[in-house]
């Protein structure tokens, strides 16, 4: 098999983490016996400089002609000033929406070697292993009307609009029910139903498709968004998957991301579409850009989620994540996780050790 990857690496430190993970990409093929193809493709920050836009439409093209899309990560000082709409994390959305990704999950998991790098007691966060179904493409972060407009006694009125429909709740619903089946079978749905009416009918939706569609095999609950916010720092361990609305998930997902104590460490895949695509959660640290500082083992995870959720390979998939682990057991350490007694490396070495790792385990 043949697969052709975009790779839009982007701006900061975003080229330095995708090259770590192409290249455990191309071991992989190797010892999995299939073929990879890269394209490259400038977004963001790299774009603006190159086309004035932060998405063209060749790079547009070549997303929607792949079998998955690498992402690293857009923006920086440099283009902070510029107008709203022509920002690199423009582009970002605009892939989002063009390719209809509106599913976004992200794993948070926890690897034991890393508990110290928590800012949560060990015994509270010492095997959480959770994913985070977030709704991508509607909700109050679309809705209409909005915006802010002037009143006649000179103050102004802001207005964003909570937005679901029955569709876009039930394909978001049976994203989580299904992944919920190939983990522990539990699914926490997250809504504020007490308040929002446009949340009542997603616990409406979401209990309607759990009930009509077989789902029996996995348990499902309701939870009010304030209550798993605190839940999620009482007792993490408890969830398995959450789904939830796009401003509800944004929120909770950075919430729970913090429970594995660096943001250098979290994978996470956007599908929906016919194309996946793949990005660590962190952004494009310019402060450590160019340094080799950056960790590339969130990015070298998304590799392992495209293995999965893409590419058909969860043999492969958890080979990476296993090595992962092994390494990071073994005490290697970039700065972000760094802390007594361990080996400081760089991101080149960091990349390196993991594909050494991924020699040596069986798969
Ligand atoms: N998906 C994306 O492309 C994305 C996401 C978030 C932020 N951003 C953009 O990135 C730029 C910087 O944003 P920010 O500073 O708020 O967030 P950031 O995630 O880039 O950095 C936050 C902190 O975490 C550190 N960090 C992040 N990733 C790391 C890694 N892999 N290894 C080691 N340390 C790491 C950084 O050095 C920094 O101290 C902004 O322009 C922002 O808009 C882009």
């Amino acid at each position: 098999m043949n697969y052709k990857i975009a790779v839009l690496s982007g701006d900061g430190i975003g080229p330095e983490v995708v090259k770590e993970a192409t290249q455990v990409l191309n071991q992989i093929a190797i010892l999995y016996g299939f073929r990879v193809e890269y394209e490259e493709g400038l977004v963001g920050g790299a774009s603006i400089d190159a086309y004035g836009k932060p998405l063209v439409d060749s790079v547009l093209k070549l997303a929607k002609e792949s079998h998955a899309v690498l992402l690293g990560a857009m923006g920086g000082p440099k283009w902070d000033g510029l107008d709203y709409s022509i920002r690199p994390e423009r582009a970002l959305l605009a892939l989002r929406q063009e390719l209809g990704l509106f599913a976004n999950l992200r794993p948070v998991k926890l690897f034991s070697a890393l508990a110290p790098a928590s800012t949560l007691r060990r015994e509270v966060v010492e095997g959480t292993d959770l994913l985070v179904v977030r709704e991508l493409t509607g909700g109050i972060y679309f809705g209409q009307p909005k915006g802010v407009t002037q009143l006649p006694d000179g103050t102004e009125r802001g207005v964003n609009t909570e937005v679901y429909t029955t569709p876009e709740i039930e394909r978001i619903a049976h994203v989580a029910f299904e992944a919920g089946r190939r983990r522990r079978k539990k699914v926490t749905s997250v809504d504020k139903a007490n308040v929002l009416e446009a949340t009542e009918l997603w616990r409406k939706v979401v209990t309607r498709v759990h009930k009509e569609n077989g789902y029996g095999d996995v348990q499902l609950e309701h939870m009010l968004v304030d209550n798993c916010a605190m839940q999620l720092i009482r007792d993490p361990k408890q969830f398995d998957v959450i789904v939830t609305t796009n401003m509800f998930g944004d929120i909770l997902s950075d919430e729970a991301a913090m429970l594995t104590g660096s943001i250098g460490m979290l994978p996470s895949a956007s599908l929906g579409g016919k194309v996946g695509m793949y990005e660590p959660v962190h952004g494009s640290a310019p402060d450590i850009a160019g340094k080799d500082l950056a960790n590339p083992l969130a990015t070298i995870l998304t590799v392992g989620m495209m293995l999965r959720h893409s590419l058909d390979r969860g043999k492969a998939a958890e080979r990476v994540e296993r090595a992962v682990e092994g390494v990071l057991n073994e005490g290697y350490r970039t700065g972000d996780i760094q802390e007594e007694g361990c080996r400081l490396v760089g991101c080149r070495e960091m990349g390196r050790l993991v594909r050494e790792k991924i020699e040596r385990i069986q798969g």
